[in-house]
């Protein structure tokens, strides 16, 4: 077994959390055992509700989720792997497959999600440590290491190496991503396209993000880059605090815990927004902003809406419900929503469950429609912001029906009382969002020594990549 000691801080002083012991070969067959440091039980918190504070030890059967959201996911995960059969072919011996502890402790300290960090010697660094997270301006380089390494990870050693050193490995997703800092040395993530996509999902996914915010939702800052032919997403962390502190994080799928134990993956107040208003430090407010964010979900058929793309953020008192992020609006009308609407899965049937259920979160139907009806006047401007952000005409057209499909059905529930004049929000955010540096080229973002300026304030399920091993799998379960 691996003994690990998980470590945080509250408010700037760092505390350890407990010990983890893990199997540390994939045949050894005794369960996780987790049990809460002393001192932790008296001035912490539950970093995972299967988890109460208490000094007793717990066997589980698995990785707590709250671990889980701080290891990698597919792409980490890919990046690791790589790596171990580089080492392995370099020192003439066989690659193993990763366990789940050793995928955890690899993967990089300084790019972890929230405000968990590991290590096995008590006062020991914290795992895993030195790599340098490049500047933005390095970001071309990235994003092409980054399609290597998707393309042939057995023959990429030098691009994997790369991603590994600037801190890769531990984010989470499955799509190619890499950590980079602005020009104050504050954390953002990037996203790239990847092999197989069958549109611009980048930009499609910075439309969604600019309809979110005009909808009313707390989205982090971003900007959509152009890298020669490829753009990348990139957006500010949300836990990391303007001093670069850690924030707390649990994803939803920690929040409703392991599937066979029922957590129901509904929005409604019989699965997450239950959970929600048990968990939240301000269960009203959260439980609006849950139901205008499954609107949003549902008008711009963001059917990739699962438990690990929600989260929450550890406050000094509690949990919040964490900014919007990956959205994913998807093209194909026939897929079923990951979260269900009150019982609804498709887009046919969403909208119904979608206001049978507000009542049950504490929202009156005059607040619902009202609700909808922002997000439905912040969808309308879609078109505006795909062509401002540069797609291409067939793009447009195939999103066509993504974001105006439910049209007449929302202006049938939404009287006239409830309907705001249509303000264009969106034109507001141009003025307010684009800067000479958001759509660099590619010279100019890497070589030529301008930096894309990032000081100006303003601003599914998730498929494997083709092959993607796994650290563990029966021990690190996905939604
Ligand atoms: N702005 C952000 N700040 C902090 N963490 C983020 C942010 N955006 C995403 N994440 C975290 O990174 C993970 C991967 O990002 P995501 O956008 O979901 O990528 P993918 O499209 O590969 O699923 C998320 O599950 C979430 O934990
Ligand atoms: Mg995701």
């Amino acid at each position: 077994m691996a003994e690990i000691i998980i470590s945080t801080e509250i408010e700037g002083e760092p505390l350890d959390v407990g010990y983890l012991s893990v199997a540390s070969s994939p045949n050894d067959e005794h369960g996780p055992r987790f049990h809460y440091d002393i001192d932790f039980v008296r001035r912490g918190y539950a970093i995972d509700p299967a988890l109460p504070l208490d000094t007793s030890p717990y066997e589980l059967r698995r990785l707590p989720l709250a671990v889980v959201d701080a290891m990698p996911d597919a792409w980490g995960e890919l990046l690791l792997q790589a790596a171990e059969r580089y080492d392995a072919r370099d020192n003439g011996r066989d690659a193993r497959q990763l366990t789940a502890a050793a995928c955890l402790v690899a993967a990089s300290d300084a790019t972890r999600q929230g405000a968990l960090r590991f290590r096995t010697e008590p006062e020991g660094p914290f795992l895993a440590g030195e790599v340098t997270i490049p500047s933005i301006i390095r970001l071309d380089g990235l994003r092409k290491a980054a399609e290597e390494v998707e393309t042939n990870p057995d023959a990429s050693q030098q691009a994997a190496q790369r991603l590994l050193e600037s801190g890769a490995s531990a984010l989470g997703g499955a799509r190619p991503k890499a950590a980079v800092i602005d020009d104050h040395g504050d954390l953002w993530l990037a996203k790239f396209s990847r092999l197989g996509d069958r549109h611009d999902v980048p930009l499609w996914e910075m439309v969604a993000l600019d309809i979110a915010e005009n909808a009313g939702l707390v989205v982090p800052e971003r900007r959509l880059l152009t890298l020669g032919d490829h753009r990348a997403l990139v957006v500010r962390r949300f836990d990391r605090t303007e001093e670069g502190r850690r924030r707390g994080y649990a994803s939803l799928r920690t929040l409703m815990g392991p599937r066979e134990l029922g957590g129901l993956r509904d929005y409604s107040d019989r699965g997450i927004g239950g959970r929600l208003r048990r968990q939240s430090i301000r269960a009203q407010e959260d439980l609006q902003r849950l139901w205008r964010q499954a609107a949003l979900n549902l008008l711009i058929n963001n059917t990739d809406n699962h438990l690990g793309n929600h989260g929450l953020l550890r406050e000094a008192q509690g949990w919040i419900l964490a900014p919007v992020f990956d959205l994913d609006p998807n093209p194909d009308r026939r897929t079923d929503f990951a979260i269900h609407y009150n019982g609804a899965a498709n887009r046919s049937t969403g909208l119904r469950g979608l206001l049978s259920m507000a009542t049950g979160l504490g929202i009156d139907d005059d607040r619902a429609l009202g609700i909808l009806d922002e997000v439905h006047q912040a969808v309308a401007e879609w078109d505006t912001l795909a062509h401002e952000h540069g797609a291409m005409n067939d793009e447009v057209s195939l999103f066509a029906d993504t974001f105006t499909g439910l049209d007449e059905e929302v202006r049938r529930v939404v009287s006239p009382a409830h309907s705001a004049p249509v303000r264009s929000k969106a034109r507001d955010s141009k003025a307010r969002e684009r800067s000479p540096g958001d759509q660099a080229q590619p010279r100019s973002v890497e070589t030529a020594g301008h930096p894309a300026r990032f000081h100006t304030r303003t601003l599914n399920q998730d498929q494997q990549p083709g092959g993607s091993p796994h650290c563990a799998p029966t021990v690190t379960p996905r939604e």
